[in-house]
């Protein structure tokens, strides 16, 4: 089932020089396409839509303070069940728990600086790429 998801590579990523280790990680799963790459610094009012189901949680504001300190890379990745794909590739939210071998397990610690974002669900990328890539088909 072929089909398309948001990946946010965040500031953490970009400061660390790690983006091209994570792209290439994506680049080497076959039959996956990255259709659009761009380097971006986020405004509240973007970050407000992207994560709109967490406004008002204890992590919000620092999660935004955070998402807005530094450039991020958005891209646009399609193929072959990517949205499950990426989300494995990444690992789980919290980089102690997640495994060696994910990109969260190989190089993040603490839960908010987890390097990676990927749309979690059709309806989630869906939504996350209008707000990121409004003139896609
Ligand atoms: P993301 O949306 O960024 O892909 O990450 P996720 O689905 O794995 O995690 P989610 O629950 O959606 O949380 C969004 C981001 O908020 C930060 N966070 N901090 N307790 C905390 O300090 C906390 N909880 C979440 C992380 O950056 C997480 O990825
Ligand atoms: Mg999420």
């Amino acid at each position: 089932m072929t089909q398309r998801t948001l990946v946010l590579l965040k500031p953490d990523a970009v400061r660390r020089g790690l983006v091209g280790e994570i792209v290439g990680r994506i680049e080497r799963k076959a039959d996956w396409t990255i259709t659009a790459l761009e380097l971006r610094t986020l405004d509240r009012e973007i970050l407000e839509r992207h994560y709109a189901e967490h406004i008002g949680r204890p992590f919000y504001e620092p999660l935004v303070a955070f998402m807005s300190s530094g450039p991020v890379v958005a891209l646009v990745v399609e193929g072959e069940r990517v949205i499950e794909g990426v989300r494995a590739l990444a690992g789980p939210t919290d980089p102690i728990a997640a495994p060696p071998g994910s990109i969260r397990g190989d190089f993040g610690t603490i839960v908010r600086e987890n390097l990676i974002h990927a749309s979690d669900s059709e309806e989630s990328a869906e939504r996350e790429l209008k707000i990121f890539f409004p003139g896609l088909a």
